[in-house]
């Protein structure tokens, strides 16, 4: 009985993996290509390994023999598209990933913006996390603003955080968070903009009112109004390079003069066509838009000066 079971399980095994290699470049190509059409999301820039992996996974957990059959089922619904879209995309993210650019907001950005707008009527802060994932960058922004503004209240802090996986976005909107992501918060930090809870770390609802959870592709151009400060870590990768362009115009078009654009760590705006003033601070970089009139400077600014 015990060996037929495994008999029986090994088959089952070798049978889904013989089900998962029936991935041939052409239907790879064509799901690819409908992917590019309808989403604007160019995974050749991702990897090739990477996304024949994904799909030849995706296939599996269907239960689908082929790729083919895949094609035929989210060509008839979009739901289904939606849904493999979201399976294939990554959602790694953490809070204060990159603790060096949450320290150049926290000790140059802000309070050079808190300069810049202290005798606006209202005091208005408005920042985008372009691609929040799950949440976890946009709550850093926050967490970052609330220690470095002096009087935090006395402004209106507006944090925009979109993303295409109304998934992700719905993990980002309960708020709730376990294990490794919180690994660069520190105890004050959890202490004060933190409940712990049975269920994990849930963020308090003084941070939690300053975000707004939105779906939104970045491909499609939606107006979003000015921003002070705009956020864009880890996604530019998923565009072809024109598609990229277009969308960092875009970003570069709805910063205020003077204000901040933020890329992932291993990112940076060399060899596209905007144009935006680089600092060096410590070991990030930031992009700053030149103010009204002002011409394009770079600059390298000594880590003790932050
Ligand atoms: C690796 S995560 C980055 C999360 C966060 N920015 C960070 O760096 O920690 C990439 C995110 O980009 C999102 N994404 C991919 N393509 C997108 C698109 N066309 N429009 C909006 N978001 C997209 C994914 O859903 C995913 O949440």
């Amino acid at each position: 009985m015990h060996f037929f079971f495994w008999r029986f399980v090994r088959g089952l095994s070798l049978e889904m993996k013989e089900k998962a290699a029936s991935v041939t470049a052409c239907e790879l190509d064509e799901l690819r290509e409908l992917i590019v059409e309808r989403s604007g999301i160019s995974f050749d820039a991702a990897g090739e390994g990477f996304f024949s992996t994904r799909v030849r996974d995706y296939v599996t957990e269907k239960k689908l023999r082929s790729v083919a059959d895949l094609l035929r089922v989210v060509h008839g619904s979009s739901a289904e598209y939606d849904a493999m879209i979201e399976d294939l995309l990554t959602q790694d993210t953490s809070f204060f990933r990159y603790p060096g650019v949450f320290e150049a907001l926290a000790k140059k950005i802000v309070p050079e913006l808190q300069e810049n707008k202290f005798w606006d009527n209202p005091r208005t802060l408005r920042i985008w996390s372009a691609a929040c994932s799950t949440g976890e960058e946009a709550y850093s922004i926050a967490i970052a603003v609330a220690d470095a503004l002096p009087f935090a209240e006395a402004w209106r802090i507006e944090i925009l955080a979109t993303d295409i996986s109304r998934h992700a976005l719905q993990h980002a909107e309960r708020g709730v968070y376990s294990g490794r992501c919180l690994e660069n918060l520190n105890a004050q930090q959890l202490e004060n903009y933190f409940t712990k809870t049975r269920h994990g770390y849930v963020v308090k609802p003084r941070i939690r009112r300053m975000v707004t959870f939105t779906p939104m592709n970045l491909s499609r151009a939606v107006y979003v109004g000015r921003m002070d400060c705009i956020f864009c870590m880890n996604v530019l990768m998923y565009f072809s390079e024109e598609r990229r362009n277009s969308i960092l115009q875009r970003f570069s078009e709805c910063l205020e003069p003077g204000g901040y654009f933020l890329l992932g760590h291993a990112e940076s705006l060399d060899g596209t066509s905007v144009r935006l003033e680089r600092l060096v601070l410590g070991d990030c970089q930031i992009y700053r838009k030149p103010a009204k009139d002002g011409a394009i400077r770079h600059a390298v600014v000594a880590e003790g000066s932050l």
